[in-house]
């Protein structure tokens, strides 16, 4: 059964207490934007308290992209205090992610880029195809990651190989992603969301209590020394790059199609 939640984000009810939560924006390869964010943490925040959800499925909409990012057209006209606020928002839904109390799974088929690789790193695990790509290209906009990803990307991978990504903003593919511990293997693309659908049917069938007991348990950590603390640092960093010409030239130069000409200001 499929619940339009509203025109941007879909959710389809599978057996078992498994739910597809989709993204469905293909034209714009699932950006998103802030009606996305909104949805989504709507869509969440009730799927926290269906006592019938075990698992949540998050995957996009189209062949191509899981999501590639914040929406970078609508961050253009940002300011500081906007841009602060997106922060806020897409942490919100990435919290959300982590801490309810049901399995929260990222199906990544295509794209996962920036907003993208923050929303999928901030679910309990990411199940990917051969075909997933994944990535912290903000650097190249001018920006940084907003949503977690400095973060989250660290505590995966090890700081070095986390500050070599955002740094480079370089794209990495499945196998690189299970090379560096960031997926477990990579799925074939043909079949991978019945695989998928598979797998959380078999999470599904655990006891959802002693599930969810373990991942509370194994989140302590996160609102001791992991992300919570440092939430407010990277809203703050993120938004203090808005206004800057770097970010105005990055973002403008995406949306011209063409490199940007960085000046370090
Ligand atoms: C807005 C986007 C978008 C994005 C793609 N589109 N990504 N629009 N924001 N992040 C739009 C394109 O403009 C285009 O629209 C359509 O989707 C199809 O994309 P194409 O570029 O034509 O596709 P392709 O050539 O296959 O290239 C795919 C791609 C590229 C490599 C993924 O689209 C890309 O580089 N996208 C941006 C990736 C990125 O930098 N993400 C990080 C964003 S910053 P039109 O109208 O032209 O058809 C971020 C910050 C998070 O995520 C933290 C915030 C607080």
């Amino acid at each position: 059964m499929s619940e339009k939640t509203n025109d941007l984000v879909r959710l389809n009810r599978l057996d078992a207490g498994v739910v597809e939560l989709v993204i469905d924006r293909p034209e714009a390869l699932n950006a998103l934007n802030i009606q996305v964010l909104l949805s989504l943490k709507a869509a969440l925040e009730t799927l926290a308290s269906d006592a019938s959800v075990r698992v949540i499925l998050l995957r996009g909409a189209g062949e191509k992209a899981f999501v590639a990012g914040a929406d970078i057209r609508e961050m253009q006209t940002m300011g500081r205090s906007d841009a602060a606020q997106f922060s806020r928002l897409g942490h919100s839904v990435c919290l959300l992610l982590e801490s309810m109390p049901k399995v929260t799974v990222a199906a990544v088929h295509g794209f996962a880029l920036g907003g993208g690789t923050e929303l999928a790193l901030a679910c309990d695990f990411i199940l990917a195809s051969e075909k997933a790509q994944f990535g912290l290209p903000e650097v190249g906009l001018g920006v940084i990651p907003g949503f977690g990803g400095t973060i989250r990307l660290a505590r995966t991978l090890g700081l070095a190989r986390a500050k070599e990504l955002v740094f480079s903003g370089e794209r990495i593919g499945a196998s690189e992603a299970v090379q560096l511990g960031l997926v477990r293997k990579a799925l074939p693309q043909d079949g991978f969301f019945d695989e998928v659908r598979k797998q959380a049917a078999k999470i599904a069938r655990n006891s959802l209590s002693a599930v969810s007991a373990a991942k509370s348990l194994m989140n302590e950590f996160e609102e001791t020394s992991g992300v919570h603390p440092k939430v407010d640092a990277e809203i703050q960093r993120f938004s203090s790059l808005f206004g800057t010409h770097d970010q105005k030239e990055g973002m403008v130069a995406f949306s011209e199609k063409r490199s940007a000409r960085f000046e370090g200001l």
